[in-house]
């Protein structure tokens, strides 16, 4: 043991220069990546060496499988999955520590230059958590005998950064989280670049990224595909500033991307932009319902498919959906202001719903070269409006292009909606505005028709 120490001493004289051939094996402490003894243990061990050395990487190599319950990452510590690797989530509670704000599988808090990647996988073992199977919705066990955790939503989530700063994820595979997949938490200067994240279409709360309370975050290149929401910020503790999106594929079963509905304090300054969103039962979306107000976000370069699902899951199919009301009676309503969706083309079974509410109205909203595709493939009922979650909950309406309700300043320049006669039942009014809500209103080239073949359209 003491040579072996000798020796790791002698590695990290190496590694401390971030060469990747110097990092720390977790084999070296001891891993057996068998996938069914637990290796929390040494691979703890890799990274509390790591650290102490003073950082660098801590290495997962091919062909294991290193089951394992929370590992704590460290300042300056990369951990380093190999392709062909992966980390595997325990299934049990008690592989977690006893605080549900805690259980993460991989969870760095108060850490400074922390990261992941590799190529390899990190995987919750989602399946594991499922009671029983729905094609609808997976009905899934929730750990809250101990009284740690209250609710039906008690899983360990995948990945957190919690109270960190200079953290990046990069090249690697996120998959089958048992809950909320990456997980933001007060944390600031986080890059995030090519990644992918798979969720179980079926599983409920398996959400992709979600990013809380925190600033200077740069997400690109990735590839989301889940059941639950896929880029949500939320604002529960302090505001989101300053986060780009770019370059991503989403699908999911509830909303590509959406803000809220934790919406204690402000969202500023989030650009996303060259995104598409495929087969989703929501696009572009705002969900604000605790009175933190949503100002300067641009919305740009991006293609929607949405589509209706089963009802058990939020969404109604709508490519655009903005609301922001009171979430109940003791609740303050947030502002929406400076919103610009550019270049956005979508195909969808649902219109365009935009409703800010009497004290929180919608301000300065831009639409510029927006091409809106309305047709009917999926054979779900659809007329509702859907203020959930609390406000006015479920609304019986005709569906119609755009819905537009307390909103000053709407600005529709070069857009245009076609919708296919034949797949379209039921429709009203390309645009319906409530009451006397709506003032200033620019119209700029707008355009509504009505086809009645497909033409060239691909969805
Ligand atoms: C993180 O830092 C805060 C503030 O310094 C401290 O209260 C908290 O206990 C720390 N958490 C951990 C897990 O070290
Ligand atoms: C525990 O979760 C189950 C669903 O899995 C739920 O029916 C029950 O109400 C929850 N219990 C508590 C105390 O939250
Ligand atoms: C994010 O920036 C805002 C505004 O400067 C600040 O109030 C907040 O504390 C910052 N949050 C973090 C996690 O750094
Ligand atoms: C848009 O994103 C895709 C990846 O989803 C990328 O291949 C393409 O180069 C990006 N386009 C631009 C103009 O940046
Ligand atoms: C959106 O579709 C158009 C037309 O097919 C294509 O030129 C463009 O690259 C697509 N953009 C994204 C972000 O997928
Ligand atoms: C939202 O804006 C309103 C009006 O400016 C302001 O009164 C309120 O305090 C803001 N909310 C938050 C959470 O800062
Ligand atoms: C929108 O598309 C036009 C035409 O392709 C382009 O000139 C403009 O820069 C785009 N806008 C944004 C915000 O990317
Ligand atoms: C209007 O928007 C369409 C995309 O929906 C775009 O192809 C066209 O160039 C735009 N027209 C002008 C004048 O910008």
């Amino acid at each position: 043991m003491a040579s072996l120490t000798l020796l790791l001493i002698a590695f990290c004289l190496h590694c401390s220069a971030s060469d990747a051939a110097g990092a720390f094996s977790v084999s070296d402490f001891g891993a057996i990546g068998d996938g069914r003894r637990y290796d929390t243990r040494p691979i703890q061990a890799a990274i509390d060496a790591c650290a102490a050395s003073g950082g660098g990487r801590v290495r997962f190599p091919a062909g294991g499988d290193y089951l394992t319950g929370t590992v704590f990452l460290r300042s300056r510590v990369v951990l380093q999955v190999d392709r062909g690797a992966r980390i595997l989530g325990g299934t049990r509670e008690e592989d977690y520590p006893p605080e549900s704000s805690r259980w993460y599988v991989v969870l760095a808090e108060n850490a400074t230059g922390v990261g992941i990647t590799g190529g390899g996988e990190i995987n919750g073992q989602g399946e594991a958590f499922v009671v029983r199977t729905d094609p609808r919705k997976n009905v899934m066990v929730s750990w809250n005998r101990t009284g740690a955790c209250l609710g039906d939503e008690c899983r360990a989530r995948l990945v957190g950064f919690l109270d960190s700063k200079e953290i990046r994820v990069w090249d690697i595979t996120l998959n089958q989280p048992a809950y909320w997949c990456l997980h933001l938490v007060r944390s600031n200067d986080i890059r995030i670049h090519d990644i992918a994240i798979y969720g179980d279409f079926n599983s409920p709360n398996n959400d992709g990224i979600d990013i809380e309370d925190s600033n200077n975050t740069v997400i690109t290149r990735c590839h989301i595909d889940t059941g639950d929401d896929a880029i949500c910020p939320k604002s529960l503790t302090g505001p989101v500033h300053n986060l780009v999106v770019t370059d991503c594929w989403i699908r999911t079963k509830s909303c590509a991307i959406k803000l809220g509905s934790a919406s204690w304090f402000d969202f500023k300054s989030l650009l996303f932009d060259n995104i598409t969103i495929f087969e989703s039962h929501r696009g572009l979306g705002m969900q604000i319902r605790d009175g933190g107000n949503v100002s300067d976000v641009i919305f740009s370069n991006i293609n929607i498919s949405t589509r209706y699902y089963d009802p058990l899951w939020w969404g109604r199919a709508e490519p655009i959906y903005i609301t922001t009301c009171p979430r109940d009676s003791n609740s303050k309503t947030g502002f929406i202001s400076n919103i610009v969706f550019e270049n956005i083309s979508a195909v969808s079974e649902n219109g365009v719903f935009l409703s800010g509410s009497r004290d929180g109205i919608l301000s300065n909203i831009k639409f510029k070269n927006v091409n809106l595709i309305y047709k009917r493939w999926t054979t779900y009922s659809g007329g509702l409006y859907d203020y959930r979650p609390g406000c006015r909950d479920l609304v019986s309406h005709t569906t119609s292009g755009m819905m537009i309700e307390h909103a000053d300043g709407l600005d529709l320049d070069n857009v245009s909606m076609k919708w296919f006669k034949s797949k379209v039942k039921d429709w009203s009014f390309p645009l319906i505005f409530k009451g006397a809500t709506v003032n200033k209103l620019f119209f700029n080239d707008w355009n509504s028709e009505v086809v009645d073949v497909e033409g060239g359209v691909v969805m």
